[in-house]
């Protein structure tokens, strides 16, 4: 196991892939981005014809890929079968279907697997998700759960696509995002919710550059502490 675990969990759009990135080049730790497993998985079955809701089937594309995830050079890069797929994960439909592979218990206990074996190679690890500080490092050094108003999370993701050239508007981006905090809080394997031990952030009113600031104080403090 690593020295240092810092899990960040939070939901849709709460800024948590920016700043665990962010907290991990200012700490020299490598960066684990747990959605994008579910993303590769998900866009991997879809590529295989398989029926989403079947879990069986979802297992048997984890069986038959192979996986490969790097976080380098700040992003972290997707390979499914030796060909990146990077931008595709991002894509609505797979976006959309990730529930399917996140609702599964048996996927989600295979993925945890796979996550524990990363961080078991890494000298310090900032991962981020929606279990890591409950369900996959349960015992990690430091838990951060993010969190911010839904309005200010659909605006956060309206300025991204529009950013990328894609004009979308507010209230659907809203929905989308409030129905994917229904799902994610409501499965009963790795529910999104904050550990009891976890520092809850509201960055409502924070700049990405805030919350890293406030998180590395909680580190530094932690650390100290500890030393
Ligand atoms: O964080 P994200 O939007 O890239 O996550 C994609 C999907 O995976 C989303 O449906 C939530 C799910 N997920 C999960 O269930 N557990 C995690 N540790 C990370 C993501």
């Amino acid at each position: 196991m690593a020295n240092l675990v810092i899990t960040i969990d939070g939901p849709a759009a709460s800024g948590k892939s920016t700043v665990a990135r962010l907290l991990a080049e200012r700490l020299d730790a490598s960066f684990l981005d747990t959605g994008a497993m579910y993303r590769a998985v998900t866009l991997a079955a879809m590529r295989a014809g398989a029926h989403m809701s079947d879990e069986d089937e979802l297992l048997g594309v984890i069986e038959s890929s192979e996986f490969e995830f790097s976080a380098e050079a700040g992003k972290t890069t997707v390979c499914v079968n030796g060909v990146e797929v990077t931008e595709q994960i991002r894509g609505p439909e797979v976006t959309a279907n990730a529930r399917y592979a996140a609702a599964a218990p048996r996927v989600r206990e295979k993925l945890v697997e796979m996550q524990r074996q990363f961080a078991a190679g890494e000298e310090r690890i900032v991962t981020e998700g929606r279990d890591q500080g409950t369900v996959a490092f349960a015992d990690a050094d430091i838990k951060f759960y993010l969190t911010a108003d839904p309005r200010e999370r659909a605006r956060r993701r309206q300025a991204e696509l529009r950013a990328a050239g894609e004009e979308r508007n507010l209230e659907q981006i809203q929905t989308a995002i409030e129905d994917r905090d229904n799902s994610d809080q409501s499965r009963t394997t790795g529910p999104l919710r904050p550990a009891d031990d976890a520092i809850v952030v509201d960055t409502t009113e924070l700049g990405i550059e805030e919350v890293v600031e406030k998180l590395l104080a909680c580190v530094d403090e932690k650390c100290s502490g500890k030393g």
